[in-house]
């Protein structure tokens, strides 16, 4: 079988660009995903990230969600659980604008060294997107002007922690699913795996690696590139042993964003995919997260764009 794609970042910028180029627009084609390395996010910064995230499930988190397995009575569950996940998480918003201060419970270290790497996951993202426009034939900025709409992407975290399982064949860690927005970055645990997607009818792991951060893509890139790349579905199993962490940021379009098929991609004959604005495909993903994408972009089919009111801001 061939090995899940590895990315060597610093690659990009010496005599081998061309072929990590072409590596990184295989792993698009036919992966959804790839990992990266060398990718410049200073490792003291993850671990801190890291250890932070830890200790703070520990103390703040762990205990309740003990509880609401307790409640739910889902220690003792006999046939498959399908409306929940195995997983404690929060979501920290960044873009358009923060909510880090909202959130209770974080300490002031922690809110900061959050905010901190969300910074570099954004710039990291904004990159990444470039690299795609190269691959794509696109010009450099089409993928950050689309996704842009009148307030700049949406950009959010989510922390999760998928506590030990005793019945992981009954209860998924996530179930699953693609992600409905852009471009997905996940520092994941380095040692307690669980996420694995969908390769040619087969669910195969994505390696847990120290210090790399991985990637995919989501449903609003195989839109705009008009089907070159796919959103890959995917799933966390959870595990009988050990939590697992997993920091997922969302570089997602603005909810005003108008998403559509970039022309060049298109000819007469196979422009399949819809256009609509963002925030009404979530609206459709929230209810159907959990099931297949293609009934989502048929939704949309034929749909006629309402635009709203234009923003003078
Ligand atoms: C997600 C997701 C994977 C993980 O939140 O959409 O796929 O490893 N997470 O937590
Ligand atoms: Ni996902």
């Amino acid at each position: 079988m061939e090995n899940f794609p590895v990315i060597n970042f610093e690659k990009l910028s010496g005599e081998e660009r061309k072929a990590t180029m072409e590596k990184i627009k295989d792993a698009c084609e036919n992966w959804g995903f790839f990992e990266l390395v060398n990718h410049g996010i200073p490792y003291d910064l993850m671990d801190t990230v890291e250890r932070l995230t830890k200790d703070h499930y520990k103390k703040c988190l762990e205990q309740r969600f003990k509880e609401m397995v307790a409640n739910k009575g889902l220690e003792g569950v006999q046939t498959e659980v399908k409306d929940m996940d195995w997983e404690s998480s929060f979501f920290l918003r960044h873009l358009p604008e923060s909510n880090i201060s909202k959130i209770p419970d974080l300490s002031d270290e922690y809110r900061m060294v959050m905010k901190e790497f969300a910074l570099k996951l954004e710039k990291m993202a904004e990159e990444l997107l470039d690299l795609l426009c190269e691959n794509l034939g696109l010009e450099k900025g089409y993928l950050k002007k689309a996704f842009y709409g009148s307030r700049g992407p949406t950009f959010g975290t989510k922390v999760a922690n998928y506590p030990p399982c005793p019945k992981p064949d009954l209860v998924k860690g996530l179930r699953a699913h693609t992600d409905a927005g852009g471009i997905i970055l996940l520092f994941q645990d380095d040692k307690v795996c669980g996420l694995q997607l969908l390769k040619d009818g087969k669910w195969i792991d994505v390696p847990p690696m120290r210090h790399s951060i991985v990637i995919n893509l989501g449903d609003q890139l195989e839109v705009i590139s008009n089907g070159k790349y796919k959103s890959v579905e995917h799933r966390v199993i959870a595990q009988t042993n050990g939590t697992r962490m997993s920091i997922a940021s969302f570089y997602n379009p603005g909810s005003d964003a108008v998403i559509y098929p970039a022309p060049a991609l298109v000819d007469q004959n196979n422009e399949v995919y819809p256009k609509f604005v963002f925030e009404e495909y979530m609206k459709l993903y929230a209810g159907l997260k959990f099931q297949a994408k293609e009934p989502r972009f048929e939704a949309f089919k034929g749909s006629n764009v309402h635009l709203g009111p234009i923003s003078t801001a």
